[in-house]
């Protein structure tokens, strides 16, 4: 059993961490979170930071345990293939490419479907915009046009948008990349009729498209659709395994065998050259196994956390916006700001993330109840409703 004290970082290091984390999390072989505040522990933390944060179940541990790996270099790593393999089956696709994050699935896919120059159109507060230290700039060379709100946008936004090719002027548009569900919007889904038409027009304009399907199980459960119907449209697609469902990392891309090779080379020329990856896969198999349908599970805790802390005329949250794991939500000028929110909310054992001075976001996940959530909601309202004023 872990125990905060018996962490393996050298002291320095430790306080390092400490001084740009003010929390030490740890957890005990059950999968209870612990945290570690200036000294002092408590037990029972609710960590609504991401879904992210989740610890891998005993029973995940022994898949992982058990798995076949061989060297994925050349090939043989079985599990590897066999994730590869039901992901692309699970999307419609020809092909998929198993890639150690997100992050590095959105960069390897400009890579191969824009030239540096080239104008890809995103929703506003993209992932690819916000999130990824500008590596679409760095390692593609493209400029992003973001258009739409709340996370989605029209057909006759992205026909507004594009850029035609051969023009003296304008960078060519060569990819439209559609976000479902959207981190920073709150979860939301991107309609599937709209993202059909945007595909279509794509085409027709000679434009490749990409979704950025990081939570796309979150959408393909809340709108009981398989995930191929979501795919379809789209002629590159990413997926998760490391967040709704559980499992410690990976993310693949699927589309069709030509593009997934040229995948492969650029996940190496990012440094993704990978071995025995299979222990990975054998956590992603179990999580398609184990962790999909109970996602719903995450929506309802969610959408209760809303509801509950919407009560409070200091906090502004749109519940349209709730429709998945991830509720973003705004404080109003009289209550605290989010730092505070968050300084107070992790005091008491309550932890969640500032998205901007007055944004905050909570993630539900797989290692949060309904009750912790009731709580957390709470806590949530007793910090903001028994504001008074800087202390
Ligand atoms: C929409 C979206 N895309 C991509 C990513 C990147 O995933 P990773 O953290 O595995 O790099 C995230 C991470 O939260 C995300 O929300």
């Amino acid at each position: 059993m872990y125990r905060v004290v018996n962490l393996c970082y050298s002291t320095s290091l430790r306080m390092e961490i400490n001084a740009c984390q003010p929390a030490f999390l740890a957890p005990d072989c059950a999968g209870r979170t612990y945290l570690s505040l200036r000294g002092q522990v408590m037990e029972h933390v609710i960590d609504l930071r991401s879904d992210t944060v989740t610890q891998p179940s005993p029973e995940m541990r022994e898949a992982i345990a058990g798995a076949l790996v061989g060297d994925d270099q050349f090939g043989e790593d079985p599990t590897i293939n066999l994730l590869q393999d039901r992901i692309a089956s699970l999307l419609g696709k020809e092909a998929a490419l198993w890639l150690p994050t997100g992050t590095m699935a959105n960069q390897v896919a400009l890579r191969v479907l824009t030239r540096p120059g080239d104008d890809v159109i995103v929703s506003q507060e993209s992932h690819a915009v916000w999130h990824e230290t500008g590596g679409s700039a760095a390692n593609s060379g493209v400029q992003f046009t973001a258009v739409g709100a709340k996370g989605v946008f029209t057909l006759d936004e992205f026909l507004d948008a594009i850029k035609p090719r051969g023009h003296v002027v304008y960078p060519p548009t060569t990819l439209v990349e559609i976000e479902n569900t959207h981190n920073r919007a709150g979860g939301v889904i991107f309609p599937q009729d709209e993202a059909v038409r945007i595909c279509e027009a794509a085409v027709a304009n000679g434009i490749a498209s990409y979704l950025d399907g990081a939570r796309l199980w979150n959408a393909a459960v809340a709108s009981s659709r398989p995930p191929s119907e979501c795919a379809a449209p789209f002629d590159l697609v990413s997926v998760a395994l490391s967040k709704g469902l559980g499992a410690p990392g990976g993310s693949l891309l699927a589309g069709s065998a030509e593009t997934i090779k040229r995948c492969v080379r650029y996940r190496r020329m990012l440094g993704g050259a990978m071995r025995q990856v299979g222990l990975f896969a054998a956590a992603g198999l179990y999580a398609l196994d184990h962790n999909m349908n109970r996602l719903a599970d995450d929506h309802a805790n969610a959408r209760l956390i809303a509801e509950r802390i919407a009560t409070s005329h200091r906090i502004v949250v749109d519940l349209d916006t709730v429709q998945t794991n991830i509720l973003v939500f705004r404080l109003t000028a009289d209550a605290p700001d989010a730092p505070t929110v968050v300084a107070r909310a992790r005091e008491r054992g309550l932890l969640i993330f500032a998205f901007g001075p007055r944004t905050i976001r909570a993630v539900t996940h797989l290692d949060v109840s309904q009750e912790q959530c009731q709580r957390a909601a709470d806590l949530l309202l007793d910090i903001v409703d028994q504001w008074a004023g800087p202390r």
